[in-house]
């Protein structure tokens, strides 16, 4: 596996391989949810390249200086997962001094979780054209763990008539439902039991749903967070996948998202289902 660093020696591989070429973007410290993601582009593509870069973009100053960063643990993990390429560039290869890129965030972003997250989800459009850009992949993976960020991508790329097949991969799990994330290595042992609750919360949603609406389903979601005194919920929705708007009479599935600190750290979850009509 290659290790490219500089933005100029990415699109030179970019314009070799990127037709035929699968593409993870990942913020690195990668675990078994980023492996799945790498495995399935591995089996559908000639190449695979990941990428691992901490976006600034989609980050406050603190968040940023915090995430966890290895890319040597980074690079072994990919290559046993069948990389080809790894692309680690600095942040002031990627922005240069006179950056100004923007994306605005399209209609769809208006029914999204928290427009408090807005600057976040544009700094990641920003970063996901770039990449798109330089990489050029016939094919980018994408988990279905961040169910807002994944649409609003898939948006960004058939507004710009961007040539790539986005993939949806499902959500992996500890024991237990814990959705796989960067962010559970800042958990203490005892949070990371507690933080059990947020699948055990989705799970009962989802069943109260199918048999009671809306409504009830949310309540009992909230009943069975608070049972936790760690945890918090900062959001909890229940949308249609396809349009982040509420469920209606065309809606074919549910999704169920929830955003929960637990220890003051935030993690997300959801889950998405069929409706029987
Ligand atoms: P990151 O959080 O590193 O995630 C990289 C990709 O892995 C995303 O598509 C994410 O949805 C997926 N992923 C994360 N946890 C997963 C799990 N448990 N199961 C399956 N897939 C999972 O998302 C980002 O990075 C960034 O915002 C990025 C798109 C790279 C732009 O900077």
């Amino acid at each position: 596996m290659k290790i490219i660093r500089s933005v100029s020696a990415m699109k030179k591989w970019g314009e070799l391989n990127g037709g035929d070429c699968g593409f993870v973007p990942t913020l690195g410290a990668l675990h078994d949810g980023h492996v799945s993601l790498i495995r399935r582009a591995r089996k559908e593509n000639r190449k695979v390249a990941v990428s691992v870069f901490v976006n600034p973009l989609q980050f406050g100053r603190r968040q940023y200086l915090l995430y966890p960063r290895d890319i040597k643990g980074d690079a072994e993990i990919a290559l046993k997962a069948g990389a080809d390429v790894l692309f680690a560039p600095s942040a002031r290869d990627i922005y240069n001094p006179g950056f100004e890129g923007r994306i605005i965030l399209p209609q769809l972003f208006r029914t999204l979780q928290s427009q408090r997250l807005e600057w976040h989800f544009k700094g990641v459009l920003v970063v996901v054209m770039k990449l798109f850009q330089i990489v050029r992949p016939g094919r980018a993976y994408f988990g279905l763990k961040d169910p807002h960020q994944l649409a609003l991508i898939e948006k960004m790329a058939a507004d710009f008539d961007v040539p790539v097949v986005i993939r949806k991969c499902p959500t992996v799990r500890e024991r237990g439902g814990l959705a796989r994330s960067s962010r559970n290595a800042l958990l203490t042992a005892d949070e990371r039991r507690a933080a059990r609750v947020i699948y055990k919360a989705l799970m009962i949603g989802k069943n109260e749903l199918k048999k009671a609406g809306v409504a009830r389903a949310l309540a009992e979601m909230k009943k069975t967070i608070s049972s936790e005194k760690t945890a918090r919920i900062e959001h909890m929705e229940i949308v249609d996948p396809l349009t982040l708007s509420p469920l209606d009479g065309r809606s074919k599935e549910a999704l169920i998202f929830a955003a929960v600190s637990i220890g003051g750290k935030r993690l997300t979850d959801n889950v998405r289902f069929r409706l029987a009509r």
